[in-house]
C-alpha cells in the first residue's frame, strides 16, 4: 500500500518545493534495481523503492536472559516495476537465509540496507513473498535527537517503540510511513512472560517452557507503529462499544494507578469517535511498562505505549493519534506537525469539552511565550532537521496553528474540516499541502498566507 504521490509537494506560499528525489527504481540491465531509500528529507535511506508491502508476518522468539532474538519475517509484497534487486531496512543481526518465492536468494548488507537479489527477476505488478531468517542481539537505535528506540530492553523483557526509525532494529521492513501494510505476529517467550503485538489477540499456546502469543492487525499500519513489547505484565481485556481493548500493565506500575488511567481510554475513544468520526481500528488498548529511561510515550497502532503510568492528558494525546498519525499518516517526516500538532489540539479540545481549560486558553498560554522562544524561532512545518523532529514547537505551535485556524474559519467549518480530513484520508497518507487545500475549501477562503505565517516563518505571528 505504497502511496507514491506526485513527485512534487508545494507548501503554502513559502515557495518551498520539496522534491521527493529518489526514483522508485533505477532502470538498467534486465529489470530495475529498487532504490535504497524513498527520499525522505530527514531519513533518506528509510524505505525502499520498487515494491509495495501488503503484509508482514513476524515470527519472533525472544529470551530476555540472553537478550537473543531468533526470528523469521515473511513479507508479501507487490513489485511496482520489473525488479532484479531490491532492499529492505535491517540493522544488526546475523541473517542466515533469505528466500524469494521459495527460492534461495542472494543478499548482502550495507549499513541499514539489506540488499536482496532474487534468483528470478520479479515481474511488474506481480505479488511476491520474501522470507528473512535472522538472529542475534537487537541493537537499540539512537535518534539524531539522542532518544533511543527499537527493541529497548527492560528488567524483564523489552519495550518496543519505533518512531521514527526503530523498526529495522528488530525486523526487516520497508521502513517508511508511505508503505502501510497489515501485520501478523507470533511472539514466543518464556512461560510467565506476556508478549503484545498490534491488533487483536488471536491465539496463545503453551508448549514446553514457552508461550506463543499471536496478534493480528488487519488495518494498514506504518512500520514504525508496530510493537512486540514483552515482559511480566498483567493483561486485562475489556470492551469499548464493540471493539476489544487490551490493557497490559507492568506489576511495578499497578500501585501507581496504571489500570485506572488505561480504563479512561474507553471514554476517550467514544469522545473522539463522536468528534472526528468512528474509531479507525478493530481493537484498542494500551501498555504501561516500567521503562522510565525511555522518556516518552508512543501511539503504537491500537496499543498506545507508556514508559510509566501516564497522566490523563497523555492518554488523551496517544488515543487521538489513532486517528491523526496512525490512520491518517504522514508522507514525509518534516510534516510531523500533522501528527503532533493535531494530538496537542486534541488534548486541548478534550479539556474544553470536559469543563477544563478551553483551547483558546491553551493557545493563549503558548502565545504568551516570548518571541525568542524556540516555539517561534523554529517553525513547526520546517523544524530544520531530524534532531528537532519532536521539539516543543511541533506540539505547541502546531496545536496553536489549529486553534488560530478555528478562530479564522469559525467553529462550524473547523470541526467539519477535522471530520472530513479524517474521512477522506482514513488508512492513507497526507501532506501539509493536502491539509491547506482542504482547509481552504471548508473555510471558503485563501489560507496560504495564514499557514505560511503559522507553519513556516521563524518569527512569532503578529497578524494572521
Ligand atoms: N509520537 C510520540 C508522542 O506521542 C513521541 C515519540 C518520540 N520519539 C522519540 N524517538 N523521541 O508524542
Ligand atoms: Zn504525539
Amino acid at each position: 500500500m505504497n502511496v507514491l504521490r506526485a513527485a512534487t509537494i508545494t507548501v503554502a506560499a513559502t515557495a518551498t518545493v520539496l522534491a521527493l528525489t529518489a526514483a522508485p527504481a533505477v532502470a538498467g540491465g534486465h529489470g530495475a534495481v529498487g532504490s535504497a531509500g524513498l527520499g525522505d528529507p530527514y531519513f533518506p535511506l528509510a524505505g525502499n523503492g520498487g515494491y509495495d508491502v501488503r503484509h508482514y508476518s513476524l515470527d519472533l522468539n525472544y529470551v530476555r536472559a540472553t537478550n537473543h532474538l531468533d526470528a523469521t519475517t515473511t513479507i508479501t509484497a507487490k513489485a511496482t516495476t520489473e525488479l532484479r534487486r531490491f532492499n529492505l531496512d535491517l540493522r544488526g543481526f546475523t541473517v542466515t537465509g533469505i528466500t524469494v518465492n521459495r527460492l534461495r536468494a542472494e543478499f548482502r548488507r550495507d549499513g541499514q540496507e539489506l540488499i536482496i537479489t532474487p534468483k528470478v527477476t520479479l515481474k511488474r505488478h506481480k505479488p511476491f513473498v520474501v522470507t528473512v531468517r535472522y538472529n542475534g542481539q537487537p541493537t537499540e537505535v539512537i535518534d539524531p535527537d539522542g532518544s533511543s528506540e527499537g527493541w529497548v530492553t527492560t528488567a524483564d523483557g523489552a519495550f518496543v517503540v519505533n518512531e521514527p526509525q526503530g523498526s529495522p532494529g528488530w525486523y526487516p521492513a520497508n521502513d517508511n510511513p508511505r508503505d502501510k501494510a497489515t501485520y501478523d505476529f507470533a511472539i514466543t517467550v518464556p512461560k510467565g512472560i506476556t508478549a503484545i503485538g498490534n491488533g487483536r489477540l488471536v491465539g496463545k499456546r503453551n508448549h514446553g517452557d514457552k508461550t506463543t502469543w499471536r496478534w493480528r492487525e488487519d488495518s494498514p499500519m506504518a512500520p514504525y507503529l508496530a510493537t512486540a513489547t514483552n515482559g511480566v505484565f498483567e493483561l486485562r481485556v475489556s470492551k469499548a462499544g464493540k471493539i476489544p481493548l487490551y490493557h497490559a500493565v507492568d506489576p511495578v506500575e499497578v500501585p501507581n494507578g496504571a489500570f485506572d488511567r488505561l480504563a479512561a481510554e474507553a471514554e476517550v475513544i467514544a469522545f473522539f469517535s463522536d468528534l472526528f468520526g468512528r474509531y479507525p481500528f478493530s481493537s484498542g488498548g494500551g501498555i504501561v511498562d516500567h521503562a522510565p529511561e525511555v522518556g516518552y510515550a508512543l501511539e503504537s497502532q491500537t496499543k498506545s505505549q507508556y514508559d510509566r503510568t501516564p497522566d490523563p492528558s497523555t492518554v488523551v494525546h496517544e488515543i487521538s493519534h489513532q486517528w491523526f498519525g496512525n490512520s491518517v499518516s504522514l508522507t514525509v517526516w518534516p510534516d510531523i506537525w500533522l501528527n503532533e500538532g493535531f494530538a496537542t489540539y486534541a488534548e486541548w479540545i478534550y479539556s474544553e469539552r470536559h469543563g477544563g481549560q478551553t483551547a483558546q486558553q491553551s493557545f493563549d498560554e503558548v502565545y504568551a511565550t516570548p518571541a525568542d522562544d524556540p516555539t517561534w524561532t523554529r517553525p513547526p512545518g520546517n523544524v530544520g532537521g531530524p534532531q528537532f523532529l519532536f521539539s516543543g514547537t511541533v506540539y505547541a505551535r502546531g496545536g496553536a496553528t489549529l486553534q488560530a485556524l478555528r478562530v479564522k474559519i469559525g467553529d462550524k467549518a473547523f470541526f467539519r474540516l477535522l471530520r472530513d480530513w479524517y474521512a477522506k484520508n482514513r488508512d492513507g497518507n497526507v501532506t501539509t499541502a493536502d491539509f491547506v487545500a482542504l482547509a481552504e475549501k471548508r473555510g471558503g477562503q485563501q489560507l496560504d498566507a495564514f499557514f505560511d505565517t503559522w507553519l513556516y516563518q521563524p518569527t512569532k505571528p503578529t497578524t494572521w
